[in-house]
C-alpha cells in the first residue's frame, strides 16, 4: 500500500525536523531549566536528561532507523546494519533516559509510575526491546529460515510502526505533563517557555508524521526494499 511518490523529500524533512527538535529541547533544558547533572543537590538537573535522551533516542534516532531503508542509497545489507545499530543506540538512550526519570523521583522522594505517561513509557520500552531482539535474531543473527523471515517481515513492520506511534504519543504526553506541573507551580501560561515546550511537542508530532510518510512512499530501490531480505 505504498504511496506513488518518492520518499526523498519526506526523508529530508525528517532530518531537518530532527535537528530543529534537538535544538528546541536543548534550549528548553539548558536555557530555561538550568542544564544537566548526574549527581547534584538540584534534582531538576537530573530530570532534564530525561526529555533530552528520550527525544534523541526513541524519537529522532528511532525515526531515522525506521526511514533508513527509504533515505539511504546503499546496499540492503548496509541499510540493515544501519537500521539495527540506530535502533540499538535508541534503545540504550531510552533505557538511560527512563533511568534518569526514576533517579530523579527516588532522590526527590517522589512516587514512581503514577501517571499515564509513565505507564505508556514502560510499555514503549518493553515493546521496543522485544521488537529489537526478535528482529535481530530473525533477520540478522543467527537469522531465521527464509520462510520465517518472509512471514515475520509484515508483522515486524506493523509492530514497528505501532511502537513508534506509541513512543511519539508518550513523548507528547511527557511534554504536556511537565508543562502542566510547571504552570501549576507558577510558570506563565502564555510565557515564552510554555510556547517553547508546546512547540517542541508539536514538532515531535510533525517529525513522527514525516517518518510515517517516508515509510509509506517509494524508497531508492523499492523492489528490493519490499522483499523479505531487506530487513
Ligand atoms: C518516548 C519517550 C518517553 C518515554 C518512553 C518516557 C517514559 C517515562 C517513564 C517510564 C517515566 C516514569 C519514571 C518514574 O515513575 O520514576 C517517566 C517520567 C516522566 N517523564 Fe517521560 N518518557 C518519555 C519522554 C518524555 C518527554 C519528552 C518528557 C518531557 C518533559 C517527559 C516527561 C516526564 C515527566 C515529567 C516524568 C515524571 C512524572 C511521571 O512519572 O509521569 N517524558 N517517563
Amino acid at each position: 500500500m505504498a504511496l506513488k511518490v518518492p520518499a526523498a523529500p519526506f526523508t529530508f524533512v525528517v532530518h531537518a525536523l530532527g535537528l530543529v527538535g534537538l535544538i528546541l529541547v536543548l534550549v528548553w533544558t539548558i536555557h530555561f531549566r538550568g542544564g544537566f547533572a548526574w549527581e547534584d543537590s538540584n534534582k531538576n538537573l537530573i530530570f532534564n536528561l530525561h526529555p533530552l535522551l528520550m527525544l534523541i533516542g526513541f524519537i529522532v534516532l528511532g525515526g531515522e532507523a525506521i526511514i533508513s531503508y527509504k533515505s539511504l542509497p546503499l546496499s540492503k545489507d548496509v541499510k540493515k546494519l544501519i537500521h539495527l545499530v540506530l535502533h540499538a543506540i535508541a534503545l540504550v538512550l531510552g533505557i538511560v533516559g527512563i533511568y534518569t526519570a526514576f533517579k530523579y523521583h527516588n532522590e526527590s522522594g517522589i512516587a514512581n509510575l503514577y501517571s499515564l505517561h509513565s505507564w505508556l513509557g514502560i510499555g514503549v520500552i518493553v515493546l521496543y526491546a522485544i521488537q529489537w531482539l526478535y528482529g535481530f535474531l530473525t533477520f540478522f543473527f543467527p537469522g531465521g529460515s527464509a520462510y520465517l523471515r518472509s512471514e515475520s517481515l509484515p508483522w515486524h513492520v506493523v509492530f514497528g510502526i505501532f511502537i513508534y506511534v506509541l513512543a511519539v504519543t508518550t513523548a507528547t504526553l511527557g511534554f504536556l505533563e511537565k508543562l502542566t506541573f510547571l504552570q501549576n507551580s507558577g510558570l506563565a501560561k502564555y510565557g515564552s517557555e510554555a510556547f517553547l515546550v508546546n512547540f517542541t511537542a508539536i514538532l515531535t508530532v510533525l517529525f513522527g508524521t514525516f517518518v510515517l510518510l517516508s515509510v509509506a512512499s517509494q524508497g531508492p530501490s523499492s523492489a528490493d526494499d519490499y522483499s523479505y531480505s531487506a530487513i
